[in-house]
């Protein structure tokens, strides 16, 4: 195998959008960040060099990190925070694993500026046959005009909205429907007759996404790096932390020299929003046919444009629903299905919003001048000051216990007419629990939100999982298993749950170290809805947590 080198300056860079100019957080001055390829079986080091006053730390999202737990980058739970001036290396391989996945800042609210692609080639041909004529990462991003930590900090004391971002963007660039944007929108040459391969991110900090291109369908063939069975959709969903791959054939007639004719709109807009009121603004970007007369290869001025009549409109639950249904996991010979088949453990767990009574002499912005936080299982998650994989590698149990309760403390009931009910509190800690290696696991992902209307999408470090089942309402333990999928359930890393229902992912927990489980909107996981899990060491030396780096940062 390969050795990849990277470096990453973590540094600050003046950008200007919608007119407004500020410092953003960049790595090597970009926005969004550098894309990452290298090919499965590599060896991956990526030498990270925090050159800002404010500690660091970056994630590899949906790498497994097999051993390498040291190297998954979420602070406090993998590792200390790279502090000022101070460098780190990840170091890491990408061994079966292929496709599209990302990478991100993981302190505070850092992602919303410090994220790109992570590609992996695949070893063997892809498994469906078009012949591609290029790969075209597209990466869903927020843009704030003000600071993204005062944002955060308001967010944290006031517990709620308004908060929205100012615009989304397609690779850093909100497009024309945003004031003073024309000039910053993102437009994409293809050939007339090729087929592209789109490379989907959702960076996004707090929104569900949808996606269309007027006049083309979407050919989905791959999900978090899994490949799927092709099916053909109008549109798109996408929820933060996840990727989705899909195929664009450019089929359309373009009349050569009449832009109008010859620029299709592609266009992301939420499917919810995670406040009020809602904001309902739209990023658009351009697929630009090349066509023989054209004079300006580069004319950057988008044609006057409507939006594709098939991007779903804010929540169309029906769409959402029928598009997360219809992923299937490809199960074939060359690439099986491993989901396992019987569990050795279930944890059912709530995904919550919880609402906190205001401090004194502040105004809250959550529900009833509260404010919001969130929790799993009435568990509000708090991290540490300390790395927890690092406790747990020298057997301390320093900053954290592992008793994280296996169900709910209460009962949920959908039906009735109060919502505002015992739920909606939750103790502060940080508590996980510990498998052994190579457990058979379940985890019922169960949405308690009436307050907020909001799929919450869960994301598991160190593991992808396979999601067999999905409904709404309350989780029936008796009745619901036996509608599992365990043939080809769709494999990821992020899971959209559904707004006032459930799912249930099962994966098998053999890679030791320590895993943080949260919601990838940012504003939830800073609230607390989030857990980890500790897998212990196997038999076999090969099954054990390889030893901290020397350069490990300290706390
Ligand atoms: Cu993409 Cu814990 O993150």
């Amino acid at each position: 195998s390969n050795t990849k080198h990277f470096h990453f300056n973590v540094e600050w860079k003046s950008v200007t959008r919608l007119c407004h100019r500020k410092a953003v957080l960049t790595v090597n001055g970009e926005y969004p960040g550098p894309t990452i390829a290298v090919h499965e079986g590599d060896h991956v080091r990526v030498l990270v060099t925090n050159r800002v006053a404010t500690n660091t730390t970056i994630h590899w999202h949906g790498v497994r990190q097999e051993r390498t737990g040291w190297a998954d980058g979420p602070a406090y739970i993998t590792q200390c925070p790279i502090g000022a001036g101070k460098t780190y290396t990840y170091n890491f391989s990408v061994a079966n694993q292929r496709g599209t996945l990302w990478w991100h800042a993981h302190f505070s609210w850092q992602r919303a500026s410090v994220y790109g692609a992570f590609i992996i080639y695949p070893r063997t041909p892809f498994p469906f046959s078009a012949p591609l004529q290029a790969h075209i990462p597209l990466i869903f991003g927020e843009w704030w005009n003000g600071d993204v930590e005062v944002v955060e900090k308001e967010m944290m004391l006031h517990g709620g909205g308004p908060n929205t971002s100012d615009a989304y963007t397609i690779n850093g660039l909100p497009g024309p429907l945003y004031p003073c944007s024309t000039k910053d929108t993102f437009i994409q040459t293809v050939e007339p007759g090729k087929t592209y391969l789109l490379r989907l991110i959702n960076a996004a900090l707090n929104d569900e996404l949808f996606f269309a291109v007027a006049n083309h369908s979407l050919t989905v063939v791959e999900i978090d790096a899994a490949y799927t069975k092709p099916f053909t959709s109008p549109a798109i969903m996408i929820a933060p932390g996840q990727t989705t791959t899909v195929l664009l054939t450019a089929d359309q007639a373009p009349v050569p020299g009449d832009d109008s004719k010859s620029m299709f709109v592609m266009a992301a807009r939420p499917y919810l929003t995670s406040v009020f009121p809602f904001n309902n603004s739209t990023t658009v970007g351009f697929f630009k046919y090349q066509t023989s007369t054209e004079i300006q290869e580069n004319s950057a001025i988008p044609p006057p444009f409507i939006l594709p009549n098939n991007l779903p409109a804010l929540g169309d639950t029906p769409f959402a629903t029928q598009f997360l249904g219809s992923l299937r996991s490809l199960a074939s010979d060359d690439y099986p299905c491993n989901v396992p088949k019987t569990i050795d453990k279930r944890i059912v767990t709530t995904v919550s919003l919880n609402l906190q009574d205001c401090p004194l002499n502040q105004t809250c912005k959550g529900y009833l001048n509260k404010r919001f936080y969130a929790s799993m299982n009435n568990q509000s998650f708090v991290r540490p000051s300390t790395s927890i994989l690092e406790s747990h590698y020298r057997n301390l149990s320093t900053g954290f216990s592992t008793d994280f309760p296996d169900n709910p403390p209460y009962v949920f009931n959908y039906t009735g007419v109060n919502p505002v009910t015992e739920n909606m509190s939750a103790e502060f800690g940080t508590k996980l629990f510990r498998v052994p290696f190579g457990t058979k696991l379940e985890i019922v992902l169960q949405d308690t939100n009436f307050l907020n209307p909001e799929n919450h999408p869960v994301h598991v470090h160190g593991h992808n999982f396979f999601i067999v089942g999905r409904g709404f309402g309350n989780f029936d333990v008796e009745k619901d298993p036996k509608g599992y999928n365990l043939v080809d359930p769709p494999e990821r890393n992020t899971v959209a749950v559904p707004m006032g229902g459930w799912a249930a992912i099962r994966l098998i927990a053999d890679n030791p170290g320590v895993w943080f489980v949260h919601c990838h909107l940012e504003e939830h996981t800073s609230w607390g809805l989030a857990l980890g899990f500790i897998v212990e060491n196997g038999k076999e030396p090969s099954q054990w947590l390889l030893p901290p780096p020397s350069d490990l940062p300290p706390c």
